[in-house]
């Protein structure tokens, strides 16, 4: 596609649900087909794709063989756990609720459980909820996908949590109903029903989970997913799986799941704080207006389209010249930007100081369980004043830095950061919500304006029917909204990214490892054993693989592959020139650019496969039922 306007059809926005339509991948790992050539992409058809993808969140059932956001079904599961978390609000001596997941949907279990207990907190109430993430607090700001590929130490880590608890509602969050840890965790539940209630929230119908043996177990998810199914019809155990279609970047679920697994979730704790406080029992309407309120939040987000461009502009310009992005945050938003930046180095292969976030009160505010991890290295250092002493002093034009706040915030702060950040840079920029009826901070909010080169002010209309607690959340959706767009703009204008995949990913877990591989069949044409050969090469650093390597189990070479970079794109210049290691990386070296250097490596061979006809191609042979997720 030209670097011009882009429009979708109807016809695109629905074709991922055809039944034709790449049938041996689930939903969480299609390619978007409304997002086919976003690499060539002008920064303003980038944004607009983005919203295309993030509207079909809320796109109808009619007619469709996917469960929906809106369905139903899914609207009656919501209600059935909010009375579940009801019970325990009413009665929280000894119960818990647990949110857990791996990677992002960890990070949103921390957000939305630190937000429900600062409410409990302001109506005097103990707090009931409680976070697990893959790999502890350090995941939180970092990636860390080992942890991801261990149902045991899912298990164990509920285990500690709960210790002496007799209720516990457990909810597991895997977007695409594959993550291993959570596998265990639910498992342990099954087997102790006295005392857990399992629910699952991912975004693929549930005969798609995946059905990989895991290590040291006799399930797999997917035998987990099916017990839950029978286990639902007596109300014993909950899914909440409504399809939210293919992410803008092929299965990167940091995006629309990782949005619609905190729309799902506030609207069902919501609900249960409602019921439970303010005598509003749990009713299809509350949960209905709920969801349409998020809906409208995609609509007032991306009504700034313009300013959203402009953003992505900038951060594109300042990866593209090996600068970087910095979002300087305050309160629950900055845990956004920390949680977008954290994204960026598996998913893009970015260096941590790339896209950094910053948080007003550092620590303190985040109040996670294993309190400040500053010893733990420069990329857990997450306070302003850390901003103050370790970035700015280095900062140029051609850096891009952003203000993110809403008019509830210490505004007279905000300003004086702005001053100190415009002194060394120009390339500044803000981010802000406010009420309609809010005037307190014109002067200051002014002055920011005056020192920003672009403004995103979005204003919301706070009436009767509009709590400050939704409210809240809504900015909260669309300031994820904003820096998904942000981060994953830029680096497509990057280069990072090939048609729709990221192509750089890191061959961390077991996931990534058969994506890798999937991947390379459908850039390079070849057969998956050649394909899968060439990864290991690159995975080991060796032009020839010995027994030992062919014959370790994928958890060993995804732990060699973390001390790799560029470990995909090199596999895929070998494959598609037949030269050596060495020379794919002086090849990669000179054209870090991916597109280019691969179309140019393999002028001459490369041919890419139409989507249909490659994920036809069998997959894995450790796949069983064609999950090759
Ligand atoms: O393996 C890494 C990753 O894909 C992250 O990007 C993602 O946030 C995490 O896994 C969790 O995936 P899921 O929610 O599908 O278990």
């Amino acid at each position: 596609m030209a670097k011009s306007d882009w429009t979708c059809s109807l016809s695109a926005i629905c074709e991922w649900e055809s039944p034709d339509y790449e049938p041996s991948l689930p939903v969480s790992e299609k390619s978007n087909p409304l997002t086919r050539d976003i690499d060539r992409a002008s920064a303003n058809s980038i944004v607009k794709m983005l919203q295309a993808c993030d509207a079909q969140m809320f796109q109808e059932e009619t007619g469709s063989t996917y469960h929906k956001l809106l369905s139903d079904q899914v609207v009656t599961t919501l209600m059935e756990v909010a009375k579940r978390v009801e019970l325990v609000l009413k009665d929280p001596e000894d119960s818990l609720v647990i949110l857990s997941g791996c990677g992002t949907s960890g990070r949103l279990a921390f957000l939305i459980t630190s937000g429900f207990n600062r409410a409990l907190r302001q109506l005097n109430q103990s707090p009931v909820y409680s976070y697990i993430i893959a790999g502890g607090d350090r995941a939180l700001l970092s990636s860390q996908e080992a942890p991801e590929d261990d149902p045991k130490l899912g298990m164990l880590s509920l285990k500690k949590v709960c210790e002496g608890k007799k209720r516990v509602l457990f909810i597991g969050i895997s977007c695409g109903l594959s993550a291993p840890f959570v596998a265990g965790q639910l498992d342990f539940c099954l087997q102790h029903p006295e005392v857990y209630t399992p629910v699952l929230v991912g975004f693929n119908p549930a005969h798609q989970a995946r059905d990989e043996p895991l290590p040291g177990c006799t399930f797999t998810f997917l035998s987990v997913v099916q017990r839950m199914q029978e286990l639902a019809k007596s109300h014993q155990a909950f899914l909440i799986n409504p399809a939210v279609g293919p992410e803008a970047i092929s299965g990167s679920s940091r995006m629309k799941g990782g949005s619609a697994t905190k729309i799902l979730l506030e609207v069902v704790l919501s609900a249960a704080h409602a019921a439970a406080f303010s005598h509003t029992p749990v009713a299809c309407n509350g949960i209905l207006l709920h969801l349409r309120a998020y809906e409208k939040t995609l609509d007032l987000t991306y009504a700034q389209s313009e300013i959203i461009t402009d953003l992505v502009e900038a951060a594109g310009e300042s990866l593209r010249c090996g600068r970087r992005v910095c979002y300087l945050g305050w309160g629950s938003l900055a845990l956004l930007g920390l949680i977008d930046a954290s994204e960026c180095n598996p998913t893009f292969g970015a260096d941590f100081e790339d896209v950094r976030g910053f948080v007003s009160g550092g620590y303190r505010e985040l109040n996670n369980k294993e309190g400040p991890l500053t010893a733990l290295g420069p990329e857990f250092c997450i306070a302003h004043e850390d901003f103050l002493h370790q970035v700015l002093p280095r900062l140029t034009d051609k850096d891009t830095v952003l203000l993110i706040y809403t008019h509830s915030d210490d505004v007279g702060k905000v300003v004086d950061l702005a001053r100190r950040v415009r002194e060394k840079t120009a390339n500044l920029h803000a981010v802000y919500h406010q009420t309609d009826e809010d005037t307190s901070a014109a002067l200051q909010q002014d002055e920011i304006s005056r020192l920003c080169l672009s403004t995103l002010k979005i204003a919301w209309l706070q009436g009767a029917s509009v709590s400050a607690s939704l409210l809240h959340m809504q900015w909260e959706l669309s300031t994820k909204l904003v820096l998904n767009a942000v981060s994953t703009g830029a680096h497509v204008l990057k280069g990072k990214i090939y048609q729709n995949h990221m192509i750089d990913v890191q061959v961390t877990n077991s996931k990534l490892y058969r994506r890798a591989t999937r991947l390379l069949q459908k850039l390079s044409g070849r057969p998956e054993s050649q394909c899968e050969e060439a990864l290991l090469k690159t995975i080991y650093g060796a032009n020839k693989l010995t027994l030992d390597m062919t014959t370790s189990d994928v958890i060993t070479h995804t732990c060699t592959a973390v001390t790799r970079t560029k470990v995909v794109p090199l596999a895929l210049v070998c494959l598609l020139t037949g030269c050596s290691l060495r020379e794919a990386e002086s090849h990669l070296e000179r054209q870090p650019v991916v597109r280019e250097a691969v179309e140019f490596s393999g002028s001459k061979s490369f041919r890419p496969m139409c989507p249909r006809d490659v994920l036809d191609v069998p997959m894995a042979t450790t796949q069983i039922n064609g999950q090759p997720n």
